[in-house]
């Protein structure tokens, strides 16, 4: 028996330990709703704001700072924007963890290097910059520098040597906003438990960071490529078999809230949609598209047959891997993509909670033994 009478080695239950349904903050920022499949962020419907107008990434950032913050905040756009060429300063510096070959282990590194002691808003602007220069460097290149009068979705794609292309910077700007923020997600939620130690931003936003890597949470939608190109000559219900028989699950599927179709996902395939009408006819995109919606319509059927009970329907990396991909981002730099547009919703977060200036610390329950001196077990 443990201390609270648990024969020994006793797991704690599932709902236990992923902490579902539990509510540990109250938040101005955004709400998820899994069952109708709502999301609102800032208040507004993310299907409504994703296409607003061009450059919203910046406007939905500051209207997310706001809502977290009584004092004044900055005009992030021109704000950003030298936050960016600041960052881009101290690339010189930073070539090192700029190298590593993982984008995320590169971001991670050179964030807790690199922005220690500046503004902490000024990170949002640095982590463009230092995808940018990853990528470059792991390509052999030199980074290319920030142009001031850019807004930041098209001045990514040209910081990573990408062709200019405004219906492309739109659809990344779409992209970073319907990502912005959306609830208590696993990172928001290490970023929050940081802040509330009382930390500074920058080891908060590592926090996150650090969170997003992991493939149950930002790291799936590289493997949803792969997945969509192992499955264009085939049969997508045999491989989609193989990988579920292997114990593997399909990446791109299922959430831990949504109980429909992310609405997200949505959002990106009608971005994908305008992508593929402007390109015209034999776009490459909505040849992808059409195969992802057949992929996608397999994995369901599979998933819904295995699991009656759970409703696993495609959650935002699966479109998302499309989407990126559309927009010419290499699919190694995904999650760190992925980030940018999150950055925003830690950053608000973060505020929020050193506002309650109250510390997370939830109680674990144990389920370990009790032993004497000698090491023999103890009944209590
Ligand atoms: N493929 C295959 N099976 C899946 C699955 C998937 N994508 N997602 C969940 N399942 C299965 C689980 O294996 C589990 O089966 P079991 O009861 O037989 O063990 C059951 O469905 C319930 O899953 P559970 O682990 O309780 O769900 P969760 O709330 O913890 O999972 C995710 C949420 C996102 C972690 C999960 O759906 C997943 O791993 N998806 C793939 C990774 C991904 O796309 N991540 C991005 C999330 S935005």
């Amino acid at each position: 028996m443990n201390l609270n009478g648990l024969p020994i080695g006793e797991r704690p239950s599932a709902k236990a330990s992923g902490l579902e349904g539990v509510v540990v903050a109250d938040t101005r920022l955004s709400h998820v709703d899994g069952e109708r499949g709502e999301l609102l962020i800032a208040g507004r419907r993310a299907e409504e704001l994703a296409f607003d107008e061009p450059g919203h990434f910046e406007t939905v950032a500051e209207r997310l700072l706001e809502l977290a913050s009584t004092e004044p905040q900055p005009r992030l756009h021109e704000y950003l924007a030298q936050a960016r060429a600041s960052a881009f300063a101290r690339v010189p510096q930073l070539v090192q963890a700029l190298s590593l070959p993982d984008a995320m282990d590169s971001l991670l590194a050179a964030t807790a290097q690199g922005s220690a002691g500046s503004d902490a808003l000024s990170v949002l602007g640095a982590l463009p910059v230092y995808v940018a220069a990853h990528a470059r460097l792991r390509a052999g290149q030199a980074p290319i520098a920030p142009d001031t009068a850019h807004l930041a979705a098209r001045d990514f794609m040209s910081m990573l040597g990408l062709p200019e292309s405004p219906a492309r910077a739109r659809a990344l700007d779409a992209y970073w906003v319907t990502v912005s923020d959306h609830g208590l997600n696993a990172s928001t939620f290490a970023a929050r438990v940081v802040a509330s130690t009382g930390s500074d931003v920058m080891p908060c936003i590592v926090a996150g960071l650090g969170a997003l890597k992991g493939p149950l949470h930002g790291g799936a939608p590289g493997p949803v490529l792969d997945m969509l190109d192992a499955t264009t000559y085939t049969d997508p219900r045999d491989w989609l078999e193989r990988e579920i028989s292997a114990g593997r699950r399909i990446m791109g599927m299922g959430h831990r809230i949504y109980r429909v179709r992310d609405p997200r996902a949505l959002v990106f395939e009608r971005a994908l949609v305008r992508l593929a009408r402007e390109d015209g006819e034999n776009s490459a995109v909505a040849a992808r598209l059409e195969h992802a919606r057949r992929v996608e319509q397999a994995a369901l059927a599979l998933l819904c047959e295995r699991h009656p009970e759970r409703p696993l329907c495609a959650n935002v990396e699966f479109y998302t891997a499309l989407l990126l991909e559309a927009v010419g981002i290499p699919r190694q730099l995904f999650t760190a993509t992925f980030a940018i547009g999150r950055c925003a919703g830690w950053l608000a977060h973060i505020a929020e909670q050193r506002h309650t200036g109250r510390l997370i610390r939830p109680a674990a329950r144990y389920v370990g033994p009790m032993l004497s001196p000698t090491g023999a077990a103890v009944e209590r």
